[in-house]
């Protein structure tokens, strides 16, 4: 049976639901075959997106979210802009070719504007040579637009999770937490030119294999350019920490991720996949595991040490102690022991939107 569904061209939602549950002994066909498609799409080299999230302050209160708003028991922070353009000058200066720009969500004029000059500085003081990835949430398309015409270029805005009801479930329910809204503006950031990228948590609270299967097939009807998934991982000052005990086990949920990459991989072979922070979070190779078995990206942590304990999505975030250049050692030789390869000073875009531009060109 697994192998027949492997050698299948489509996969259907059965299929997907199938792999999904699959015990330890078969998903290593499963790995096996999302490697092939891996090596023969995109080859094995590794992209870095240095990470600065430069602030913790966020007007939305997802259910899950260890930085929402109505949690008052951590510091909030708010790197000033000279120590941004420090981090984005670290990653040019050592050559991680790209960053992505993080932080909880604020949508007011003066926000926007600080990150539009921010982008502008950026292009900059890289000589237009850094690759910038923005992760702000969700905004106007006026802003989109205005973001993209300062520089940036791709926009990373997970959906958490495609099913309305269970979206419904892990947030708020009011007009700052409409799952439309959310769907708009991965429609908008397509549309605006972006690579988009998106994603979901896995393993959360009332989420069934079914709803993991008809994510995997959300992105691949989106044609989505990049994914980000990780487990989910409770934070106790949250609403959803109350269901922690109906949760997989983090192992479980880290195994259910891997195959999640792996199938994602196998039903979209040219975007790219990162491997999340979250999956180091339970286990200490994990992001490279999720390398070897599918994803493509990984985003070590630059922003300035002594705020990245704040920066507290969830507990165990690991390498928070160390310098960024201390990371970018371990996270060499762990990549290179899993058989993979850093492509320094590369921008690393999705192939699956350079392909799909140059098809549009030629069509001129
Ligand atoms: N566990 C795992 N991931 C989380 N995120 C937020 N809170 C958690 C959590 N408790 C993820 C969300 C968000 C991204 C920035 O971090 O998917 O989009
Ligand atoms: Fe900040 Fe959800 S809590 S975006």
């Amino acid at each position: 049976m697994i192998d027949k569904i492997l050698n299948k061209t489509t996969l259907d939602r059965d299929d997907i639901i199938f792999l999904l549950n699959l015990n330890t002994n078969d998903s290593t066909k499963l790995f096996e075959k999302s490697i092939e498609i891996k090596n023969k799409n995109i080859g094995n080299k590794v992209y870095f997106r240095g990470l600065i999230e430069f602030s913790n302050i966020c007007e939305k209160d997802c259910f899950y979210c260890g930085i929402r708003k109505s949690n008052s028991n951590f510091k909030r922070y708010n790197l000033t802009d000279s120590e941004i353009l420090d981090s984005a000058k670290f990653a040019y200066t050592e050559k991680y070719g790209s960053i992505v720009l993080q932080s909880g969500e604020i949508s007011s004029c003066k926000f926007t504007n600080r990150i539009e000059n921010l982008l502008r500085e950026i292009k900059t003081l890289s000589n237009n040579t850094l690759g910038v990835t923005i992760s702000l949430g969700e905004q106007s398309e006026k802003t989109y637009k205005k973001w993209f015409k300062a520089g940036a270029h791709r926009y990373l805005l997970r959906i958490e999770t495609s099913s309305k009801d269970l979206y419904e479930k892990i947030h708020p329910k009011n007009k700052k937490h409409s799952f439309e809204d959310r769907l708009n503006c991965l429609k908008l950031l397509k549309e605006t030119g972006y690579q988009v990228g998106t994603g979901v948590m896995v393993g959360l609270p009332f989420q069934t294999i079914e709803n993991l299967a008809d994510d995997l097939l959300f992105m691949k009807n989106l044609d989505i350019d990049m994914c980000g998934m990780g487990p989910y991982i409770e934070h106790e000052d949250t609403p959803l920490f109350r269901y922690k005990t109906k949760l997989l086990s983090p192992r479980k949920r880290f195994v259910l991720t891997l195959k999640m990459i792996a199938i994602l991989r196998i039903i979209m072979p040219n975007i790219n996949i990162a491997a999340s922070t979250a999956m180091q979070a339970i286990d200490p190779i994990g992001r490279e595991k999720a390398l070897k078995i599918g994803a493509n990206i990984i985003m070590p942590n630059i922003t300035p040490v002594t705020f990245r304990n704040d920066y507290s999505l969830y507990k165990n975030k690991p390498c928070t102690n160390e310098e960024a250049s201390d990371c970018k050692n371990c996270l060499e030789a762990r990549i290179n022991i899993a058989g993979s390869e850093i492509a320094y000073n590369e921008w690393g875009d999705s192939l699956h939107f350079t392909n799909k531009h140059k098809n549009k060109l030629s069509q001129i």
